[in-house]
């Protein structure tokens, strides 16, 4: 060996001495609040956990450590903690009984990055409770829940219905037109009006969102997450990415510029932008408020992204598993046949009358089970869960995987089965273990717009078309293309056939 050699073999064994000296120096102290955290897999030094965990589906990980180490278990990522929460009652007593200290929001750095550390679903304590009160409120006073919206939904579903029909039975790829149509649903809350799918604005929009959702399920964006300053570093992937979302960002900031032209605190508000401002103007000379650019431009981030890819996911899903299982397929077209018919639009009271067709929607989300570990939680405070201590600001992952293939919950939890939510005689069965928007005071606000979205597009879409893959049902794969943080289903080719 030569000299340089050696010296180099000596560099660098001493910058990793000095490494791992700066980072016991760094964590001293905190041992002892660390010493009652709840079981798991031992830590190496410096990596933790992390080369144990399985980077394609971390949850699968998750739920085997549940179940040799307890409901409540413990991983090392790096040299920070994560408390694993898993099971029914143990998710409930977590994120309902012990809310207060559960339902804080964990620095994940991508969601972070994604508006700067503002809006709703990254923000905690009171800029949260403020944000959620007023977004729930406005989401509300837009139609959420009400007629209004159902008239919006089935508005795009009939110009879904017409630009599945302009591809006259060929093959298609229906992603984009999913996404554009669920889009423009919450783009009308929040803009106050809807986009065309060539509309430059709309692209700019949703090419952030696709390359943000790519990014967020790759290793890359699990590395991210975990070492931000290094990846962040090196990998141009996270600086593109950074650099559209701030132009997506100019563009929020430019509708609201607009408006300010014309607003004042007395008008009534056209849009969720439009309501924000009116509470900026109100709140002008007031010592603290949340309602300013930053959280404006965040929450307006947050809803747009939120509601539209997860929605519009679950509807790619549901035409999969209806190409993948036609005789379910020609059930729910029974039902449509039987119920709506084929001279009226469906509306939402329908839904009570079609319980096969409400079921297969619930079991498909049970089983593509979109957000296995849900958006992470923090705890606010240093907290006492089931005789563990969990010290203030640990990053919290509920588990919601873990109770939608529960064998206790479900009659056929492995399997895409829409009897898992029928009883004996048909009818739909309700099942607390259906937890695919999160539960507690953090769950999800748009639930109630996503399973009018999810029942008035679908059963548009099967009243008039039947689709059919471009391979056979046998070889039709349904399990995810990438499962890091949601479970986004694949992209897929198919035919729309016109009904006769
Ligand atoms: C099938 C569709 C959807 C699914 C499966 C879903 C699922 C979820 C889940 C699991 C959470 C995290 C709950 C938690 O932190 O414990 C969440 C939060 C959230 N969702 Fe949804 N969601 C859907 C549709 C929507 C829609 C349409 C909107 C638009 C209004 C929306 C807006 C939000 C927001 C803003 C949050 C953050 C709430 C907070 O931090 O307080 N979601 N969603």
């Amino acid at each position: 060996m030569d000299v340089f050699s050696v010296l180099q073999t000596h560099f660098i064994s001493v910058v990793l001495g000095i490494i791992i000296v700066l980072l016991l120096w760094k964590n001293r102290g905190k041992q002892s609040s660390f010493q009652r955290l709840p079981p798991g897999p031992p830590p190496a030094p410096i990596v933790g956990n992390l080369f144990q965990v399985d980077l394609k589906e971390p949850y699968k990980y998750y739920r085997g450590l549940c179940q040799k180490y307890g409901s409540v278990c413990t991983i090392w990522l790096a040299s920070k903690p994560v408390v694993i929460v898993s099971g029914y009652q143990t998710i409930r007593d977590a994120l309902v009984i012990q809310g207060e200290e559960f339902n804080g929001r964990a620095e994940y750095p991508l969601l972070v990055k994604s508006t700067k550390g503002y809006g709703l679903l990254v923000s905690s304590g009171q800029r949260w409770k403020d944000l959620r009160r007023f977004s729930i409120m406005t989401l509300k006073n837009f139609g959420m829940g009400k007629r209004s919206i159902e008239e919006k939904v089935l508005e795009e579903a009939r110009s879904l219905v017409k630009a599945f029909e302009k591809h006259d039975g060929a093959l298609f790829n229906p992603q984009d037109l999913l996404s554009n149509s669920v889009s423009n649903v919450i783009c009308s809350i929040v803009f106050g009006h809807r986009f065309e799918y060539e509309d430059p604005e709309f692209l700019l929009l949703y090419n952030t969102l696709s390359a943000y959702f790519t990014m967020l399920n790759s290793s890359l964006g699990w590395l991210y997450n975990t070492f931000p300053k290094i990846v962040g570093l090196f990998s141009g992937k996270t600086k593109g990415l950074l650099a559209l979302l701030e132009k997506s960002h100019a563009y929020v900031r430019n509708q609201a510029e607009i408006r300010l032209k014309h607003l004042d605190a007395n008008s009534t508000p056209q849009d969720y932008i439009e309501a924000f401002m009116i509470k900026m103007i109100q709140e002008k000379d007031a010592t603290k408020t949340e309602f300013h650019y930053d959280n404006l431009l965040g929450s307006v981030w947050n809803l747009f992204a939120a509601g539209t890819e997860t929605t519009s996911s679950t509807m790619r899903q549901l035409l999969l598993m209806m190409i993948k299982h036609p005789h379910v397929q020609a059930r729910v077209q029974r039902e449509i046949d039987e119920v709506i018919g084929q001279e009226r639009s469906p509306c939402l009271d329908d839904r009570s009358k079609m319980p096969y067709t409400d079921a297969v929607i619930h079991e498909t989300q049970r089983n593509m089970d979109l957000a296995p570990t849900s958006v992470p939680h923090k705890v606010m405070a240093d907290t006492e869960f089931k005789n563990f201590h969990i010290p203030k600001g640990t990053m919290v992952l509920p588990l919601l995987s873990s109770v939608l293939v529960d064998p206790k919950l479900w009659k056929n939890p492995d399997n895409f089965d829409p009897e898992n939510f029928l009883d004996e005689e048909g009818h739909f069965k309700k099942n607390d273990g259906f937890l695919v928007f999160g539960l507690g005071k953090r769950n999800c606000v748009g639930e109630g717009l996503a399973r009018t979205e999810l029942f008035l597009l679908f059963t548009s879409l099967l009243q008039r078309f039947t689709f059919v893959g471009a391979k056979p049902p046998e070889e039709i794969e349904t399990t995810p293309a990438c499962c890091s943080f949601g479970r986004m289903p694949r992209t897929f080719d198919c035919y729309a056939k016109l009904r006769a």
